[in-house]
């Protein structure tokens, strides 16, 4: 893909991955990403993060397109992760840059990645401000957003914001801008990148909103590092998104994740969703063999309850579950409800494993149901009666 002007002399000039699946575990089947970047083209040419390193080819190829043979004398670096600092080396190499900025925390990140000698590396705390000819550029700190290093870079003469991960999506398109494609899809990309990426830093992400609205901030263009890009009304409607995720208020959804040997726990799972349905509560059923965790994580975020299923297994539970359950305790969803379901043979540790879970994740605890072997009419009617006590559970949620 082409650079992008996407204001006067201020460029997109990032990568497409069609074929990238996998982000640290989370993974967004069929929709690969972009490694945004920028180019704003001043007194001073200033070089707004790189891409991953297998798209140095594009990358130089995208700055020679808008600059020719003029050298790039600022770096800003919002951001180590090599997703976005997979380049810089070779940039470094390539450009020799007068400067290159980053966080107090981006500078220790930058030396630990790269060792380097002799860079011009400036350290930019929150409200430094650095003129590059017709603009200025400040710098804000969004600490744990979702690195320690993590920066956000504004330019008050363009009213641009460049935001690194916050209000990415994972989602590779030709189209650049929110405004051009399908709002539905966006949306759930960036609720699923949030809740699978940004989700354990909800309360950086509320003390980050109330920052840069105490700021007052004359914002009309959004710039993250991944997807697409916002402008106009689409950057008060970003902000809003993360608010309203970041606030993790419960909603009238509950999902059931389980793993099944015989199908035992799977029919309670069924008869706990219809305990749930039958009082007007929205249920998914997941069972782990056929749905990946970031989906999975991504029902979880939207779900007041959390019903948790496995069988008996070598005195523990399915190494699926236990898979699942390590990534969704890492990602600390809050205001929960959980529950747990289970079949067992002999020994029967399922529940009390699963219930280990639950406290951990601080979920309020609703009465779970274990069953030896297979269940019979009785003890699936006790799982359509634990699905409408977890409906309860979830309506006095609702009213608090
Ligand atoms: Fe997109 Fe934290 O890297």
């Amino acid at each position: 893909m082409k650079p992008l002007a996407i204001k006067d002399d201020i460029y997109w000039i990032g990568s497409v991955d069609w074929n990238r699946r996998n982000f640290h575990g989370y993974s967004k089947s069929h929709m690969g990403t972009t490694y945004n970047n920028y180019l704003i083209v001043d007194e001073k040419v200033t070089l707004i993060d790189t891409v991953a390193e297998e798209f140095w080819g594009t990358l130089k190829c995208n700055i020679a397109n808008v600059l020719g043979d003029r050298k790039i004398d600022y770096f800003v670096i919002n951001h180590l992760e090599p997703d976005h600092a997979g380049c810089l080396a070779l940039a470094v190499e390539k450009y020799q840059p007068e400067k290159i900025y980053t966080s107090p925390m981006g500078q220790k990140a930058m030396m630990a990645h790269f060792h380097y000698k002799d860079w011009p590396v400036e350290v930019v705390p929150t409200g430094t401000n650095i003129n590059i000819g017709k603009r200025n550029l400040t710098f804000v700190e969004t600490r744990m957003l979702h690195w320690p290093d993590a920066m956000l870079t504004y330019c008050p003469e363009d009213k641009i914001a460049f935001t690194n991960d916050a209000f990415g999506q994972n989602w590779a398109t030709s189209e650049r801008f929110a405004d051009e494609v399908d709002r539905s899809k966006l949306e759930e990309l960036m609720r699923n990148y949030y809740a699978n990426i940004v989700l354990p830093y909800s309360p950086v992400v509320i003390k980050t909103l109330k920052a840069l609205e105490e700021m007052n901030l004359d914002i009309d263009t959004v710039c993250p590092d991944h997807g697409l890009m916002f402008r106009g009304e689409d950057c008060a409607w970003a902000f809003k998104k993360y608010q309203e995720y970041a606030e993790q208020k419960p909603k009238n959804k509950a999902v059931i994740v389980y793993d099944t040997m015989w199908h035992s726990t799977e029919k309670m799972a069924k008869a706990v969703a219809s305990g749930l349905a039958e009082e007007g509560v929205s249920v998914r059923l997941m069972c782990m063999k056929n749905n990946h965790h970031s989906d999975v994580m991504l029902e979880v975020f939207d779900s007041a309850a959390v019903i948790l299923g496995s069988p008996t297994h070598n005195n523990g539970i399915l190494p699926l579950m236990a898979d699942m359950l390590t990534y969704m305790k890492g990602l600390r969803p809050q205001n929960k409800i959980g529950s747990a379901i289970g079949s067992f043979g002999w020994s029967g540790e399922c529940v009390k494993v699963l219930t280990q879970w639950i406290e951990d994740m601080n979920m309020e605890l609703v009465e779970p149901v274990k069953v030896k072997h297979v269940p019979d009419h009785d003890t699936l009617s006790q799982c359509f009666d634990q699905g409408k006590a977890i409906a309860a559970a979830i309506k006095a949620k609702l009213a608090e």
